[in-house]
């Protein structure tokens, strides 16, 4: 029988609308201050796998993420690593690629929070929030580390409870006995950055006025219309009529939002407003407008144009941590800047490893996206296994490494892959390659397959990949069940059966296209491999409306995926402390309790001046408990003045003649007892509390004061 396409009319197809969607598509932009985890990985395979899925039916996407690097936590990392926040941030954006191609998430543009399109959007937004009278400025009481010189945020004060008198709770909860307080509620409250006791300051801080009738009317309606999930809906309902407040009490209402913080600080400055930055989160999404500006520019598109299109939809996805800024601050900080607001929010749920312990290095249990790559595992395992597993619901999953075996092994590879590998062979061998007409029984397996794939796609479409899936493997089913019927191994044994055997095995390379096509935003890179093995053009979801058809000539087949191997697994979910003997494996322990901060090269390590220093008089310092303050000799002639926070560990006098090294070129610093020239270099653990220790370093015999260190 010939090939359908001919004869049946395709019906109208809703899903193939006359005029394509208009997309601008983001995912949560990452902090730029360590590597991606596989939550960030399975958030950008769900999202490129839906940004694929509209492309194939005709839609234009945009599809942009960037780095989130603003805030004191990065600020402070900066500083550890004896970066610029600057220098710090580029270095983990430059980590990015390996994980975005390796796992073939395919964004259209990669950006920044810190570039100069997000400087200008939040303040021209800001502006727009104040000219429509939604910015108020308010004094209020904060920590402050007297030594740092900064108002502290929460999580780096320290104390004890005051409820169970546990010590060393952070400054908003108790992790011992639960109590929620405000931090100056602390008992003996201490700054975790230098050790200092806290102290009360007031500063001036600027709040967008959240609980203004027009937000709260404005709110009510987007997040309650049916856009967002119900679930999501639900939760967020609850915000409308009580909050919690910082010190466990509870309010009525959406609360003002606090978006300035004091300088120092690592981010976008506040027009007209010396010393003052924006909050973190207030820049951060407008991230996702600069990426897609830069892309624009980059492609000599008109930014405000594309904006205004009242065609283009604007979706996010997120986790569920992160659905009330999404869902209150964002929308309103654009509708009351006058811009256009998003369409929707998609919230998935977080990703558990092994049934759901909680992911650790030091145990193993965490699962690295790069050391999965690094141990050569194909990418579209994980692709497919996440797909599977995921809804279009708010809920978590689990990777569990004997599931994801099963899955990949016996669906993808055995009912998929197989059923390429038991046809093309004997078509190449036997017929040159080429597909015969299709006979009754195999043009009705085809014309199931192609009624159901709009079913399939969309599903696809409302992000019910789990279901899309499920539907396609019973499809694979049927067609493993007609080619077990069918048995082309016996019919290419009998005489006289060619052309039935032709007609078999090129009715399963059509059923087997036919599934490329409806997994192909799952997997990519293997559909392009199809696409050239099967010699046609790039699939789209209306190619699943046409037939290849008698005559079409296929290409060799090559094998398009290997089973996963149980070793492999095995040595992804090693302890750290075993990886070493493991092939390809480079999980390592965090050195001292940190990671190691960004690779440099030997020309940033050359602008560090090193050099042998001779400490010529050690004394305390008076009013400081942990500074002790050195005059060092560094063979220039005359002596440099060092503090340096080594008291707790050194008696002055025990110091005094020895040799050090010490950073000569470093800027001076004036401090609270002097100004310091230079930073003498000393070893200890990240959490000095767990292991205490400061050890000042010491040449071997030989060396002289002035000698560089290289
Ligand atoms: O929670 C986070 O990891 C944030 N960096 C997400 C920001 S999303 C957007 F607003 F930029
Ligand atoms: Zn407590």
């Amino acid at each position: 029988m010939a090939g359908c396409a001919a004869r049946r009319a395709a019906p109208p197809d809703p899903l193939f609308l006359p005029m394509p969607r208009k997309l601008f598509v983001t995912t949560a932009l990452p902090y730029a201050n360590g590597k991606f985890h596989i939550g960030h990985i399975m958030e950008y395979i769900q999202a490129d796998i839906w940004v694929r899925t509209q492309r194939m039916l005709g839609n234009e996407v945009n599809f942009v993420g960037a780095d989130d690097t603003h805030g004191a936590p990065i600020m402070i990392a900066a500083e550890k690593a004896g970066l610029t926040p600057q220098q710090f941030v580029a270095g983990i954006a430059a980590g990015r690629k390996q994980y975005l191609d390796g796992f073939h998430i395919a964004f259209d543009n990669w950006h920044s929070t810190d570039a100069p399109e997000n400087h200008q959007l939040a303040q021209d937004i800001y502006r727009d929030l104040k000219a429509n009278g939604l910015i108020e400025t308010r004094t209020i009481d904060q920590f402050f580390d007297p030594e740092k010189s900064m108002f502290l945020p929460d999580r780096y004060i320290k104390g004890e409870c005051p409820r169970c008198h546990a010590k060393d709770q952070y400054g908003d909860n108790c992790e011992v006995c639960g109590s929620v307080y405000a931090p100056t509620d602390l008992i003996e409250p201490y700054s975790t950055l230098s050790g200092a006791k806290p102290v009360l300051k007031s500063s001036e801080h600027f709040f967008f006025k959240l609980s203004d009738p027009r937000c709260v009317a404005f709110l009510e309606d987007w997040t309650q219309d049916g856009r967002l999930q119900p679930e999501v809906a639900n939760k967020v309902r609850e915000w409308f009529s009580v909050r919690t407040n910082p010190d466990g009490t509870t309010s009525e209402g959406l609360g003002d939002w606090d978006i300035s913080r004091d300088a120092p600080y690592f981010g976008i400055e506040i027009p007209d407003a010396p010393g003052k930055y924006f909050y973190v989160w207030l820049d951060a999404p407008i991230g996702y407008l600069a990426s897609l500006k830069n892309l624009l520019t980059q492609r000599g598109q008109d930014y405000e144009a594309y904006m205004a299109d009242p065609q283009l939809e604007q979706v996010h996805f997120i986790g569920k941590d992160i659905v009330t800024f999404h869902t209150l601050f964002w929308p309103a900080t654009l509708k009351f800047s006058g811009r256009k607001v998003p369409d929707n929010v998609f919230v998935h749920g977080f990703l558990t490893v092994n049934n759901g312990e909680k992911m650790s290095k030091s145990r193993g249990t965490g699962l690295d996206p790069l050391k999965y790559l690094e141990l050569g595992m194909n990418p579209e395992w994980l692709r497919y296994y996440l797909a599977a597993k995921l809804s279009a619901r708010n809920e978590d999953i689990d990777f569990n490494a004997t599931d994801f075996m099963a899955r990949v092994n016996s669906d993808l590879v055995g009912k998929y892959i197989n059923i390429a590998s038991r046809a093309a062979g004997f078509l190449a061998k036997r017929f040159g390659g080429q597909l015969a007409e299709v006979s009754a029984d195999g043009d009705a397996l085809l014309e199931h397959m192609k009624d159901v794939a709009p079913g399939i796609i969309e599903l696809l479409a409302e992000r019910e990949y789990g279901k899309a899936l499920r539907e396609t493997m019973l499809l694979a089913d049927r067609v493993n069940a007609y080619v077990d019927q069918n048995k082309p191994w016996e019919l290419a044994k009998q005489e006289g059966m060619d052309a039935r055997l032709q007609d078999v095995c090129s009715t399963c390379i059509e059923a087997f296209r036919l599934l490329t096509i409806v997994m192909k935003p799952v997997l990519p890179a293997l559909a392009a491999q199809v696409e050239a093995f099967l010699k046609v053009a790039p699939f789209s979801f209306a190619s699943a409306q046409q037939r290849l058809g008698a005559g079409h000539v296929i290409g060799t087949y090559q094998h398009l995926m290997q089973r996963v191997d149980a070793k492999q697994l095995d040595a992804l979910f090693e302890a750290p402390a075993q990886a070493e003997q493991a092939p390809a494996a480079t999980e390592t322990a965090a050195p001292g309790g940190e990671e190691l901060v960004p690779t440099i090269t030997i020309d940033d390590f050359a602008k560090i001046d090193l050099r042998i220093a001779r400490i010529v008089q050690c004394e305390a310092v008076e009013g400081s408990t942990k500074l002790l303050r050195l005059t060092l000799d560094v063979g220039e002639g005359r002596t440099r003045n060092v503090f340096s926070g080594i008291a707790a560990s050194y008696q002055p006098a025990d110091l005094v003649d020895k040799l050090t090294v010490v950073v000569a070129n470093l800027a001076p610093r004036k401090m609270k007892f002097g100004v310091s020239e230079g930073m003498v270099l000393a070893a200890s653990a990240a959490d000095e509390k767990a292991t205490p220790g400061v050890y000042v370093l010491n040449p071997w015999p030989g060396a002289v004061p002035g000698m560089r260190v290289r």
